[in-house]
């Protein structure tokens, strides 16, 4: 299973730790070329120094009445010497010294040229057919220091550098992300039947092809649809008259007939056609709810809309149906008024079909556009609750019925992204069906 990771995080991560590492590099290989330009540096003065320091010494050691008694240079003032010195004779005789030399970094034996010793680089030299020696040593650390400093103050910027990074690559890529949040806000507010081309502009060229096939892949699913609607719309439509017809027809039969075997049959020919015609209808009633189209431009009240549906079927009802509408309060709503008269139709037809024999139904519609049908009757099991939305799914056989009247509703509810909510029991009592529908989203 892969996990979802962020792109903001892993780019601010890996370029932070990318440019420290690259840093850290380019302060070593700096470390190693101002260590090579330094040593060059202080050799040359070192040099330099044992040279301009050795005739003038061995001018003061002649000029001197015991030559061989040793002398250390006063400083002037007190300061911290970098380089100390020592001139010897062949013998090793220690002849004149600068006033902080220590004889014992120098070695027994004078040398000539560069030595490293484990504290100090020494550099010899000799005068007068190698007579009188000098050697300049200067301590290693100090070197040490001198590169030592100059790491530490490329490695400052470090600093900055690695909270600048993490913050700047954070803001750029939500900078740049900023497009594709807006197209993934554009798909989140779609409505469900819309599959319509998504609006995306200034998209990355990395993620514009994959708006392209999303569109693509909308426009063959809106195509697949419509061509599966209009199949079942058309085949109902196209159904219609020849049932009529053929109603029609065995109608006459029937009053050309004697009571007899053969006018029951006639009588069962006529109930099956009465039933495809209703499932025509039913078909028809769930491809225009699936259609689309079911929000208009101008609300329009559902009052009337309910009223007259409910008076309707008030004529052909059993039980009584209460309806309990808001006083004088209009309840406008972009729901397509025809859409609104499917879906009642539907819920009350239900609610008289399997509701108590002995009981009425209850009709509400809210001043804020809750429409709730309440009756008594047997419980619907709850895992039976779930399933009843699916196209021809049936609780009870107890009448007839082809099992889509919850999936027209279904259809409808979710078309204009309002709720439907299915009880059993009804609300504040132990038995019955409650079907909530919240239309509150399409109310003005
Ligand atoms: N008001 C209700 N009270 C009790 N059960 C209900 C109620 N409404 C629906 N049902 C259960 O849900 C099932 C599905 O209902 P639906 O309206 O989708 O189909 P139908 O009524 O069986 O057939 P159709 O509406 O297509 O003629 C019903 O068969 C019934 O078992
Ligand atoms: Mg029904």
């Amino acid at each position: 299973m892969t996990t979802n990771y962020s792109l903001q995080k892993r780019l601010g991560l890996g370029l932070t730790l990318g440019v420290t590492l690259l840093w850290l590099l380019a302060v070593a290989a700096s470390g190693l070329v101002i260590r090579h330009e330094l040593d060059e540096v202080f050799d040359s003065a070192l040099q330099e120094t044992a040279q301009r320091i050795l005739p003038l010494a061995v001018v003061e050691i002649m000029n001197r009445e015991m030559a061989t008694a040793p002398q250390r240079v006063l400083s002037l003032e007190a300061h911290e010497e970098y380089l100390t010195y020592l001139v010897r004779d062949a013998a090793g005789n220690t002849l004149l010294q600068s006033h902080n030399a220590n004889p014992e970094v120098f070695g027994d034996q004078p040398q000539k040229g560069f030595v490293s010793t484990e504290t100090h680089r020494i550099y010899g030299a000799a005068a007068v057919r190698d007579t009188y020696w000098i050697q300049v040593a200067e301590p290693l650390s100090h070197r040490f220091e001198a590169v030592r400093e100059a790491l530490v103050a490329l490695l400052w910027p470090l600093l900055l550098l690695i909270p600048f990074s993490l913050i700047g690559t954070w803001w750029l890529v939500r900078a740049s992300l900023r497009s594709v949040r807006a197209y993934r806000k554009a798909i989140a507010t779609k409505g469900a039947g819309d599959l319509s081309p998504i609006q995306a502009e200034g998209l990355p060229a990395e993620i514009e092809p994959i708006a392209a096939a999303v569109d693509q892949l909308l426009e063959r699913l809106r195509r697949t649809l419509e061509a599966e609607r209009s199949f079942t719309a058309n085949s109902a439509h196209e159904l219609r008259t020849p049932l009529a017809t053929a109603l029609a027809q065995v109608q006459r039969l029937e009053r050309d007939l004697v009571p007899g075997t053969q006018l029951d049959k006639a009588r069962q020919i006529e109930e099956t056609l009465r039933n495809l015609s209703r499932l025509s209808e039913k078909l028809m009633q769930l491809a225009k709810a699936e259609g689309g189209r079911l929000l208009s431009e101008t609300p329009q009240d559902l009052v009337p809309v309910l009223a007259l549906v409910v008076d309707e079927l008030r004529r052909t009802a059993q039980v009584p149906l209460q309806l309990d509408l808001p006083e004088g309060h209009p309840i406008n709503s972009n729901l397509d008024p025809d859409a609104f008269a499917i879906l009642v139709r539907n819920l009350i037809d239900n609610a008289l079909k399997y509701g108590a024999a002995d009981q009425p139904v209850n009709i509400s519609l809210s001043s804020e556009g809750i429409l709730r049908v309440v009756n008594a009757g047997p419980l619907v099991p709850p895992e039976k609750l779930h399933q009843l939305r699916g196209r021809f799914v049936r609780a009870s056989s107890d009448a007839p019925g082809f099992g889509l009247g919850l999936a027209i509703v279904d259809a409808i509810v979710t078309g204009i992204g309002a709720t439907l909510q299915l009880q059993s029991p009804a609300t504040g009592r132990e038995d019955g069906f409650e079907v909530v529908v919240d239309l509150r989203s399409t109310c003005s």
